[in-house]
Formats: structure tokens, sequence, C-alpha cells
């Protein structure tokens, strides 16, 4: 993998679903995973363990973890929410490895989310990274909820979140997803954040996730990578949102962060035309579902000028 180029954490079956209160048959998750992982998608998260009286999508996370587990291929990452270490132990018992620790640096969305102080999931986080000594294919990413702003609380400063990163290194953390759970960010912010990330933490793997209430995701995506982040969340169609967090969109759509970077000559890996097979398939599963998504909504532009939606005949430059 070149440097310059990107991988695309896809989101959809975790943030994407859990707003979404209808529950999706498992078997249609799987489906949903099968065709991510054909379109090139390499990095998923598929899950999460929580408690299902708060999201009661998930209740079947251990079987959606071991069915993904079977069917993905050596080089796919997956990876699933979990909120306290009684979600660890789920997720390890259901044999994944990769989790993602969710915690907000802003007090009173951690405490609407996960029901708990910052400092309590911080002593939660250190049960779970002593989990290592049993397990030791564990790999935990901590994702930083609320950075640039919280729906209680508002602006977050940087200096929350950078003090935040110094206890999660001393603890041993070498993986971070900063995330704008309900779009306060702007580009300048995420760049100046971004960068002072990546020049502090040289060997933390950060990555960005990013929420489009504004419409801001793609700007703030390209800011993330003009500073060296190099993992960029997505969710087909632009699903997703926090249902513990008042007014929360959906992600950036993974459509439209293909579309940009492979425009670009930033390479992916993924194939726009195959991965408009999800979102085709989900449509079928759950016809009133809304996407946002500007290539889903009006296509690619054809070498003629003209735009195509259908078919998707001319697949973005670089790709076959
Ligand atoms: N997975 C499954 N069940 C869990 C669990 C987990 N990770 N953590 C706790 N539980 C169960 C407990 O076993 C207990 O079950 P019981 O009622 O049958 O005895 C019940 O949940 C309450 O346990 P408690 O430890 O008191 O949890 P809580 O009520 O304080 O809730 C969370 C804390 C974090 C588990 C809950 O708020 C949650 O799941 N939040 C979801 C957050 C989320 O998904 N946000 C969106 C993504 S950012
Ligand atoms: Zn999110």
């Amino acid at each position: 993998m070149d440097t310059t180029d990107v991988t695309l954490r896809e989101v959809m079956l975790r943030d994407g679903l859990q707003n979404i209160t209808e529950f999706i048959p498992t078997e249609a998750k799987v489906e949903l995973f099968r065709l991510l992982v054909a379109s090139g998608i390499r990095d998923a998260e598929i899950t999460s363990f929580v408690n299902p009286k708060a999201v009661p999508q998930f209740r079947d996370a251990a079987r959606m973890a071991q069915a993904a587990l079977k069917i993905k291929p050596e080089e796919v990452r997956v990876s699933a929410l979990i909120p306290n270490l009684k979600g660890a132990e789920l997720a390890l018992n259901s044999g994944l490895r990769n989790l993602a620790f969710v915690m907000s640096v802003s007090e009173s969305h951690n405490i609407s989310n996960v029901r708990r102080s910052t400092e309590e999931s911080l002593d939660e986080l250190k049960k779970i990274l002593d989990l290592h000594a049993e397990y030791p294919g564990l790999a935990v990413r901590v994702g930083m909820a609320t950075v640039f702003g919280c729906p209680f609380e508002g602006k977050i400063k940087p200096r929350v979140t950078l003090d935040f990163i110094r206890r999660f290194y001393r603890l041993g953390v070498r993986n971070i997803a900063l995330s704008d759970t309900v779009g306060f960010g702007n580009p300048r912010e995420v760049k100046e954040l971004a960068g002072t990330c990546v020049g502090e933490f040289p060997d933390v793997i950060f990555s960005i996730h990013l929420h489009n209430t504004r419409g801001l995701g793609l700007a703030n995506s390209l800011a993330a990578y003009e500073s060296g982040i190099r993992i960029h969340d997505g969710a087909v169609g632009g699903l997703g949102g926090c249902p513990f967090a008042p007014g929360a969109k959906g992600n950036t759509s993974t459509e439209d962060l293909v579309f940009m970077f492979e425009e670009m000559g930033v390479s992916t890996g993924v194939d726009l035309a195959a991965l408009m097979e999800a979102s085709r398939y989900f449509k079928k599963i759950k016809g009133d579902v809304s996407f946002s998504s500007a290539i889903l909504e009006v296509g690619v532009p054809s070498p003629k000028g003209a735009m195509t939606k259908d078919g998707f005949q001319h697949p973005v430059r670089g790709r076959t």
C-alpha cells in the first residue's frame, strides 16, 4: 500500500444501523458485509456489543461477528464497538479480536451514551487493556466521540482531546479514531488537530470518523488526509448517527469518499460500482431507508460529460 493510499473503514453495519429501530435480520447484515467485502472494503465495523435494551438492533452481535469472521478473507479487518468490559468479553467470546472502545471527550455525552463519567470510562478501558494477557491477539482502538463538539456542551477545545490522547498513550493505546459525532468540525480545525495528533504521536494509528451533519464531511475528510490521516470512516448511503446524541445525522457516505479520493488519484481499493450493490440491496431489505449521498443521487460524471446514475458504466478513473 502506497503511503498516499487511504483505507476506507465501512461503518454502515454499526453506525449506519444503530439509529434504525426496525431489526434488520442477521442474514441481511451478513449479505451486506459480503457485498462490502466484494467491493474492496478491507476494514469494517460490523456490530456493537452493547446492552440490547439500549440498542436492540445489535441483539444479534455475537451471531453477526461469528458469521463475518467465517466468511471474511484473511486481509479484511473486522471490528465491533464496545462501551465497557462486558462488551469486550462478549466480543472476545464471539471470536473477534479488534475492538473499538467508545468514549466521549465531553462529560455529558459520555454519560448520555454509556452512562459513565469519562473517568469511569478510563477505568473501564484499563480493565479492557488488561485482557491482553489472556488474549494476546487483542487490538483495542479508542473511538473518541464528540472531539469537535458535543450536542450538550457545544464546541470542545483541542486541548481536551489532546489531554485524553496523552492518557490513552500512557496506557499503551496506539490506535485512535477522532470522531465528529454531531458535525461540529470545520476543515481548518480538523487539519490542525489531526496534524497535531500525527506530529505528537507518530507511532499511533489515527483515523477519522465524520458525520456529515452540516455538509462538511468530505471537506473534513480531505483536511484530515492532508494532515496525514489515512484511515477514513464512511457509511454506505451516508447512513448513521448516535441514538444518544440529539441532532445526530449520518456519516460521510462511503460512495462520496470513494469518488473524491479516486478522482484525486488517491487509491481507496474500492470499486464504486460494486459498492453500490450494497445500497441497492439494503433498499430492497428496507424500502423506506433514506440515503444521503451525492453519488447515489446523481451518479458519477460520464466521459461524455453527462451524469450517469444507473448501471455505472463508467468506473471512476483508475478502477476497473
Ligand atoms: N453488552 C450487553 N449487555 C450489557 C453490556 C454490553 N456491553 N453492558 C451491560 N449490559 C447489560 C448488563 O448485563 C445488565 O443486564 P441485566 O439488565 O439483564 O442485568 C444491563 O445491561 C445493565 O448493566 P449496566 O452495567 O448497569 O449498564 P448500564 O445500564 O449502565 O448501561 C451501557 C451501560 C454502556 C451498557 C449502555 O448504556 C449501552 O449499551 N449503551 C449503548 C451505547 C451506544 O451504542 N451508543 C451508540 C454508539 S456511539
Ligand atoms: Zn459515528
